[in-house]
């Protein structure tokens, strides 16, 4: 029997109180959606369907996902009524599972279980018990059997009494949910078409409903406000660094870490705190990550070490290279071995050959550098004209002085030595000493301007 998943994603989210769609606040760098995705695609389904409907076309373009058929819920009139807009075109001899877009951090394991206790023609609700439960559809049982669902504005006082609540995660022959919802009545509280209405009507088709208890709160967390997203974002670091603390890799502190993407580490990674890690970065073996740095889809080698306080973004690293403290990598950074980056030095769109050390206070931007090369504190490539940018380049074991501008385009022959405090504008050749300066001279007799009558 197939499966067609149906993810509900067309509500505002008004408890958020915010312009963005609901299903679009971001959680772990990706929208609340795109997890929902992810699940989805874990689980064998022959079909994956998210009715959309406040923000429109914006939330189809922020999850790119060409394996969903996206169905438009015009107005938004209950959890009932959206999961009726999908029913068309879903097979009848298909099971449907339902998903919420703000039920984010579920996991495919779980679905995979209710998927494999629930008896084919039969129906099945995921629940979890709750010491708060204001909010949530209660779920009432009787002799321990579900019976129905009632929402927390419509239970009456013993009803709110009920700790087990509807997770909005529901498992129901299509054929059947097809023939309830056409039932569907919006006479309740917030006269909407209840979704969890269907509950009572199987029921009362003899069809058992079961009840299946998630393993963990966290995991069918609803999200709703602001509160919410970041309790769940808390929930799904720590299983995100548990999972590379089974695979060996060290954390200062496993709650002063934030991943926001894919992180892959090699064997004996180190990270210390606060550092936060964007889209797709892989730490080699025995990298340490030092304390407050960004880093964003970049690949660090091997034994590199990222001193305090870097931001590196789009950038690779060969092994043992050594970055910062206080250092910025941009887009277009390739570091070959033994590289090291010194404090308050920027790089962009530059290559840097084996062992040559940019150690204080540069801008390099659109260059080429050589292996063995020193580049001398404080040195600048003017690698931008106003219009065009233009490169620099620094052959092999050449050494920069201090306070050197390297106007571009520009060659640095290899060998060569360049004066400190030079402004270069012509290529200079190898291993020679290159200096331009205006000749240094001192007045005698030069007297301090001073205020008018002081002197
Ligand atoms: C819902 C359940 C409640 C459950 C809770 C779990 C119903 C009636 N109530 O309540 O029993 O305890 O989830 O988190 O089902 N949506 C649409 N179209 C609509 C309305 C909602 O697509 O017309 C989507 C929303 O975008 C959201 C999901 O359905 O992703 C749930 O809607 P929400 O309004 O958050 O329902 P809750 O009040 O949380
Ligand atoms: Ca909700």
């Amino acid at each position: 029997m197939g499966l067609s998943i149906i993810i509900l994603a067309a509500g505002q989210g008004t408890r958020m109180c915010s312009d963005l769609p609901k299903v679009l606040q971001r959680l772990a760098g990706k929208p609340l959606l795109a997890h929902v995705l992810s699940c989805s695609r874990e689980v064998a389904a022959d079909d994956i369907c998210v009715v959309y409907g406040y923000g429109g076309e914006a939330v189809k373009e922020a999850v790119t996902a060409p394996d969903v058929r996206w169905v438009l819920q015009e107005e938004q009139l209950g959890t009932g009524h959206a999961v009726q807009q999908a029913m068309p075109e879903t097979p009848d001899e298909n099971r449907v599972l339902i998903l919420a877009g703000d039920v984010p951090l579920l996991m495919a394991t779980t679905i995979a279980r209710m998927i494999t206790q629930t008896p084919v023609d039969e129906m099945a609700v995921l629940t979890v018990d709750l010491d708060d439960p204001a909010g949530y559809g209660r779920i009432v049982r009787k002799d321990g059997k579900v019976r129905c669902i009632v929402e927390q504005r419509d239970a009456d006082n013993e009803q709110q009494k009920i700790s087990e609540i509807n997770t909005g995660v529901i498992l129901c022959p299509a054929d059947k949910l097809k023939a309830w919802l056409d039932n569907l009545r919006n006479d309740n509280e917030q006269g909407e078409y209840y979704l969890t209405d269907v509950i009572a009507m199987a029921v009362a088709s003899n069809v058992e409903v079961h009840g299946i208890k998630a393993d963990t709160w966290a995991e069918v967390m609803g999200i709703n406000d602001k509160k919410q997203l970041a309790e769940a974002e808390r929930a799904l670091q720590a299983r995100l660094v548990d999972e590379l603390m089974q695979q060996g890799v060290g954390f200062a502190d496993p709650a002063r870490v934030d991943i926001r993407g894919t992180l892959k580490c090699g064997k004996d990674v180190f990270v210390d705190v606060n550092a936060v890690f964007e889209g797709d970065v892989e730490l080699g073996d025995g990298t340490k990550i030092e304390s407050n740095n960004l880093i964003r889809d970049s690949k660090l080698g091997a034994r590199t070490v990222v001193h305090s306080n870097c931001h590196i973004e789009g950038a690779t690293t060969g092994v043992e290279c050594e970055i910062g403290p206080f250092a910025r990598l941009r887009p277009g950074v390739v570091l070959a071995d033994k590289v090291k980056v010194g404090n308050f030095v920027e790089i962009k769109k530059t290559t840097v050959g084996d062992g040559s050390k940019i150690n204080h206070l540069s801008y390099i931007g659109d260059a080429e550098i050589g292996a063995g090369v020193n580049v001398g504190a404080g040195t600048i490539t003017c690698n931008y004209d106003g219009k065009d940018k233009h490169k620099t380049k620094i052959g092999d074991g050449a050494f920069i002085g201090s306070g050197v501008e390297l106007v571009a385009p520009v060659e640095i022959g290899a060998g060569a030595t360049i004066g400190a405090g030079s402004t270069i504008t012509k290529s200079a050749p190898d291993e020679q000493l290159t200096l331009e300066r205006a000749r240094q001279t001192s007045i005698k007799g030069w007297k301090k301007p001073g205020k008018e009558g002081t002197s």
